[in-house]
């Protein structure tokens, strides 16, 4: 018995220390110390034994078992700590290496437009109106009527305008002109505001013109506002926008809402005047409309006209930026050509 249980502890040991990884260790364990490991069967053959004997092998197996113990313990600990370290060496991150390309989106060009147009206003005294003003979906009546479009007026037309089948007098707004309206009907003068925002036209898509585009409106009313204050005003604006060297130009014209009524015109950034295709010979380009508000859609807010004036514009984002940028294809700004888009 005693040689048999020295052979085991032999054995054992050697096994133990040839132990490679944690389940190498494990069958050990099992095939020596579990309840049916070979120690165990020894244990239970005690029995047979005289008495004396049952004391010194009984001892012995228990020795044995502790020494066991204590070995595999130490293995697993040696085990681990070079598994452990096998796998720290494997995971180690090299904070010197250089990151992930991660694609940075940006503003569109138009977006960009608008931002800096508000900017120039408001650094000329101008607030944003408020959103729920400027409905893109909105009346005939603000989007026309209130704004002295005669019932008979071509705009109206289907052609131009687009009608939803919701309501028969529900629109896409053609203009942001309608703006106006809501803000006065909401605020006595002074007013002093812009407003941007998308309008619709049920026209055929071109290089110059697409069925979605968006405009900055404009309205001051105040007392003692003359046609020299328009003057002024948008004069600033285009020298910031194109810069001082960039000549305009006001040219007299017609909007029912104003009256008198002129376009501005910048010099043609493609000839500087001379006359090309882009400018159809003239040497001109127009960038917006404005007036001085007609007394009639003052009076449809119920302000006074006797007591108060103002004047209004309107210009088009994307013509605007098409200008500033030489872009020659409104549908740009549309296509989401990444190739376009990172320019900007
Ligand atoms: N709403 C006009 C258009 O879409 C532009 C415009 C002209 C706006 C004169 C104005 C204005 O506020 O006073 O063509």
């Amino acid at each position: 018995m005693k040689e048999k249980l020295e052979l085991i502890l032999k054995n054992a040991a050697a096994e133990i220390n040839e132990a490679k990884n944690l389940a190498d260790l494990e069958n050990v364990k099992l095939k020596y110390l579990s309840r049916k490991g070979e120690l165990n069967t020894i244990k239970k053959n005690l029995k047979d034994l005289s008495d004396d004997d049952k004391r010194i092998i009984g001892a012995l197996a228990n020795k044995i078992s502790n020494q066991l113990d204590d070995l595999i313990t130490e293995k697993n600990n040696e085990i681990y700590k070079i598994e452990l370290d096998k796998k720290l060496n494997e995971e180690k991150i090299d904070i010197t290496l250089p990151s992930d390309f991660r694609p940075q989106g940006k503003i569109h060009p138009l977006t960009q437009t608008i931002n800096e147009i508000v900017e120039i206003f408001q650094g000329l005294g101008f607030s944003v109106m408020p959103a729920e003003y400027s409905p893109e979906v909105e009346t005939e009546y603000i989007n026309f009527d209130m704004l002295n479009f005669p019932p008979d007026h071509p705009a109206k037309d289907m052609q131009d305008t687009f009608y939803t089948k919701t309501a028969p007098n529900v629109i896409l707004r053609s203009q942001t002109s309608g703006a106006q309206i809501r803000q006065m009907l909401h605020h006595q003068p002074p007013v002093r505001v812009i407003s941007p925002g998308r309008v619709y036209r049920c026209e055929s898509v071109s290089a110059r013109k697409n069925n979605l585009f968006h405009q900055i409106e404009g309205l001051l009313v105040d007392k003692d506002i003359t046609f020299g204050d328009l003057k002024g005003i948008l004069n600033e604006f285009v020298r910031i926008y194109f810069g001082s060297a960039r000549p305009t130009r006001f040219r007299a014209s017609y909007f029912p809402f104003t009256e008198p009524s002129a376009e501005v015109d910048v010099q043609c950034i493609m000839c500087e005047g001379k006359g090309c295709r882009t400018c159809s010979g003239t040497g001109w380009l127009e960038i917006l409309g404005s007036g001085t508000v007609h007394a009639n859609v003052l009076k449809n807010v119920g302000i006074d006209p006797e007591i108060y004036s103002g004047f209004a514009f309107g210009m088009g984002v994307e013509r605007l930026t098409m200008l500033k940028y030489a872009i020659n294809d409104i549908r740009l700004f549309f296509n989401n050509d990444i190739r376009f888009l990172k320019q900007f």
